[in-house]
């Protein structure tokens, strides 16, 4: 397929968290001859250790700062020259927005809203190509039953301050893309799994607690459902939409990997018990139910045939295959665990978790 876009100098927003870190990994491999500029504001989530190997590239630039600094993102645009966007930064964790839905909305919706605003303007000075990618979630489609998938024109139904304030920032962009004919590109991803995803998420949690030999606890009875995609593989259809997606388009992209929390969980446990020398079994007894997220939806699964077919993106990892190289990916860097888990994280853990395990 012909690339419609071929960026030069692209703006990455909340590249030092999970998925925009391993994007940025795969982007400046692939891309040799396009510079990259990573503003993160580096809360909680944001962690410089997931950039090594990038850091000393002379066509990688970190700046500390908050999406919402329209004066600094203005700036950027202009001396770099930017003429790609792909908007990660996000506060991105369900549980956290039901603790606290304000800082979701600043972040996730004003937040969007100034990057977009910004980049109009820069847009319109008379850059000649120009793409705004902001990255999205199955999320925003709501819940299913058994049985059907989200497609593209599923309505918007969120059910988390998380899932609302992405769907807000969503429903801007495509008023940006209505009203000034900005071209923008939304992608609605399924859950990501693997290296640098920050250990409060379900699989990092359960690797992490089963080599802590912790309690896993699971939300409910277990039997909610997602569809789960190797990080890697969401970053490769993040660049294929970008150089190759039509203006104003919205994307799905998942893996048809649908697993019941409690299966994965088992999944997990089973893998580590060898790995760990521990008898057959054993991680499985550390599971421990606990009381059910508050509007916890019941199963996501993506119709991804827009992407497969118009732009022929397919993803590359068998889960078989990647949920192994995750838990070893971890096994082998379990300081990195302990590093990004700080202190303001063993405090949030120990309000979630503490009086029930
Ligand atoms: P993450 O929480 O790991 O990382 C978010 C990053 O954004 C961090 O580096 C953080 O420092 C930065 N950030 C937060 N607020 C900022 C601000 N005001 N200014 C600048 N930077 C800021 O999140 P993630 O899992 O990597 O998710 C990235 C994006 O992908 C999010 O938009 C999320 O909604 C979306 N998404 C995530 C998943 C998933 O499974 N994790 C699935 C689909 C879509
Ligand atoms: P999570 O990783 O938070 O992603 P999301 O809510 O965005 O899908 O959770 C994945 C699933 O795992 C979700 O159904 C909630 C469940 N879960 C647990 O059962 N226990 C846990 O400790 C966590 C963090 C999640």
């Amino acid at each position: 397929m012909a690339e419609l876009f071929t960026p030069a100098s692209l703006l990455v927003t909340g590249g030092a968290g999970f998925i925009g870190s391993n994007f940025i990994h795969h982007f400046m491999a692939v891309r040799p001859h396009c510079r990259v500029v990573n503003l993160d504001l580096l809360t909680y989530a944001g962690n410089l250790e997931n950039l090594k190997g990038v850091e000393g590239n002379p066509r990688y630039r970190f700046v500390k700062g908050d999406i919402c600094d329209g004066a600094l993102v203005a700036r950027l645009l202009a001396e770099e020259r930017i003429d790609a966007v792909v908007h990660f930064a996000a506060e991105s964790h369900v549980d956290r927005s039901i603790e606290g839905p304000e800082l979701f909305v600043r972040t996730n919706v004003l937040g969007t809203q100034i990057l977009l605003e910004e980049a109009r303007r820069h847009w319109q000075k008379g850059v000649e190509q120009f793409r705004f990618l902001q990255i999205s979630t199955d999320e925003v489609y709501g819940s299913l039953g058994a049985t059907g998938y989200f497609t593209e024109e599923t309505p918007l139904a969120t059910n988390s301050p998380y899932s609302a304030s992405k769907a807000g920032a969503d429903l801007l962009l495509r008023a940006y893309h209505e009203t000034y004919g900005f071209p923008t590109l939304n992608t609605r991803c399924s859950n990501n799994y693997g290296p640098y995803h920050f250990p409060e998420k379900l699989i990092p949690l359960m690797i992490s607690n089963i080599i802590g030999k912790k309690p896993l606890p699971v939300y409910g009875d277990g039997k909610n459902v997602r569809d789960w995609l190797h990080v890697r593989d969401h970053a490769s259809a993040v660049e294929r939409v970008l150089t190759q997606g039509a203006p104003g388009r919205v994307y799905n992209i998942g893996g048809n990997n649908e697993w019941q929390n409690i299966d994965i969980v088992n999944l997990v446990c089973d893998l580590l018990d060898s790995r760990l020398g521990r008898g057959a079994g054993e991680n499985r007894s550390l599971i421990t139910y606990v009381k059910d997220r508050l509007g916890h939806d019941r199963r996501y699964a993506i119709d991804a045939a827009r992407i497969r077919t118009e732009l022929e993106w397919e993803p590359s990892y068998t889960f078989e295959q990647g949920i192994a190289e995750t838990i070893d990916w971890y096994l082998a860097n379990r300081e990195w665990t302990e590093k990004v888990t700080s202190g303001a994280y063993r405090d949030y853990y120990e309000r979630m978790y503490g009086n029930r395990a």
